[in-house]
Formats: C-alpha cells, structure tokens, sequence
C-alpha cells in the first residue's frame, strides 16, 4: 500500500520478477498504471488498486480482491503515509489529523484486512513503514512523529501473537530518503536514494528484522540521542526546528 510514488515505487521494482504476485495500491491509479507497465517488463504479474488507506471497505474490497487473483499473501507492506506539518496554531486540527488518520487507521485498514489469511496459512510476513522520527521528534511535525510511534508500537504489541500464528511483523524505520516526502525538507543528514534503500529494506524483511533503523548511522544517531540527559535533547530539538522546512504536501 502506497506504491505510487518515493519508497513504495521503488520497493514494487524491486520486488518485481517473474516469481512474484505483486498487489500495488494508492490513491493515484494513473502512476501505478506506469508502474505496472514497467514490472510488466520485468515479466512480473501486477495487480493495482485504486485505495484511500483512509477508507475502511476501500482497503478492505482490495485485500480480498488481492486474495482472490494470488491465492494468498507472502509480504503485506504498509507504507503509505503523509508528512504535512501540525500547523497548532491554525484554530483546526485538520491537517494534523488527517496526518494521524493516514499514518494509524491507514495502517490498521491495510493490514487487519489480510490477517485472518495469513492465520489461516500460518505463514506471510507484515511490515510497516514507521520512521526514525518515532524515535526523535521532528519539529512542526508532532502529528507525523507520534504517528510514527503508533505504528511501531502496534506492531511491538502484535508481534508475539503473530508469531504464534506463523505471521512475522517487521517495522522500517527510515531516516531521510530522497522521495517527493522529503524534497522540501532543507536538512536531510545522511539523505539515501530509494533504490539503494528500498533494496536494504527488502533484505531487512527477508532477514524478518524486528525493527530496521535504515541507514546505519542514523542507528548510531537514534542510541546516542535515546542517551542524551533532556536537557540536552530539548536543545538539540530546539536547534532543529529552523532547518525543518515547513511543507503542506497531501
Ligand atoms: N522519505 C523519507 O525520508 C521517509 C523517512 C521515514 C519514513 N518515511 C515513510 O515512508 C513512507 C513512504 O513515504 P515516501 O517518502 O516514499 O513519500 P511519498 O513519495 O510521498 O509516498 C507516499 C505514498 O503514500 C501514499 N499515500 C498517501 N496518502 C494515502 C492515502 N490516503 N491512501 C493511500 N495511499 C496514500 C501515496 O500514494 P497516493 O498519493 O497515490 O495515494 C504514496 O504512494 C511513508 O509512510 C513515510 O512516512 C519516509
């Protein structure tokens, strides 16, 4: 979910071979209509569907339509997501909540959909799309920084249960990665291409790594700061927050 653009674009070329039963849905059916021509290429079989991951029976009806053409699921990926700034002062919690709407419920609505499936085949592998900002908060971005955490602590909490099903949980979680997300952002440290990072994640999944911070010096960065007395944290929040370009995107 969330195959149009950025990460999830470049993890469906990834994947894409003659192998695999790929499943790509988004919002905007015109650019996975491209991407499904160019896995065509690669001689893999591709499904797209149009889902606003904020609309339950949406994701539900292209989970079971998915189901139905593959005969089951191996890998679910939830990364669709949004990365618009709280804007607390605006007198409406509108852009904040539609970030939290898409980047929690979104998440839910992907994955519950595939799950009695994957119980039932004792097998498949969830992974969520989560962020290194679930460990440091970005500035203007609560809403996307606490988004970040749910997802990971959702997973966190499924895990054992999954486990007991025959069903891995895996959370990404990406420092900056060069995609339409993050091109207004002035200071991206450690900034890595989607391809390369894409490939990363995708031997992250198949290694089942619980949780991936990617890359491995924004791991580094994520133990030192957890670290830091919060004074210091404070501080270096602070000193952030006029890098942090603000941007409305989606
Ligand atoms: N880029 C980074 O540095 C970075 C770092 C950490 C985490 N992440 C996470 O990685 C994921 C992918 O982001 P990206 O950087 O690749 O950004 P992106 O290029 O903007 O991609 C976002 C994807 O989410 C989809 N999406 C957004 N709202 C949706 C909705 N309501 N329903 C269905 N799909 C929706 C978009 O598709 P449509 O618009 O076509 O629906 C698009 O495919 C996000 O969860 C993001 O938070 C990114």
């Amino acid at each position: 979910m969330g195959a149009s653009t950025g990460i999830g674009k470049a993890l469906a070329i990834n994947y894409a071979d003659e192998e695999v039963l790929l499943g790509l849905a988004s919002r905007r059916i015109d650019l996975l209509e491209t991407i499904k021509e160019e896995c065509k290429s690669l001689n893999c079989k591709t499904f797209i569907y149009k889902t606003d991951v904020r609309n339950k029976s949406e994701c539900e009806q292209s989970a079971k339509n998915f189901i139905e053409v593959a005969g089951g699921i191996d890998i679910l990926i939830a990364n669709s997501g949004v990365g618009s700034s709280d804007d607390i002062f605006s007198g409406t919690s509108e852009k904040i909540n539609r970030v939290l709407e898409t980047n929690i419920l979104g998440v839910t609505n992907t994955i519950l959909p595939f799950l009695p499936r994957m119980k039932e085949q004792k097998s498949g592998t969830v992974v969520v799309v989560s962020s290194v900002a679930s460990f440091i908060p970005i500035p203007h971005k609560g809403g996307y920084s606490a988004s970040k955490v749910a997802v990971k602590r959702l997973f966190d909490s499924w895990r054992p249960i999954l486990i007991e099903n025959g069903i891995k949980a895996v959370s990404i979680c990406p420092g900056f990665i060069d995609t339409p997300m993050t091109e207004k952002i002035l200071f991206k440290p450690f900034l890595k291409d989607t391809n390369s990072a894409s490939k990363a994640f995708i031997k992250a999944i198949e290694a089942s790594k619980k949780t991936y911070i990617y890359p491995w010096q924004m791991r580094l960065f994520v133990k030192t700061f957890n670290i830091l007395p919060q004074f210091f944290y404070d501080w270096i929040i602070n000193k952030s927050k006029s890098s942090i370009a603000k941007y409305d995107k989606n």
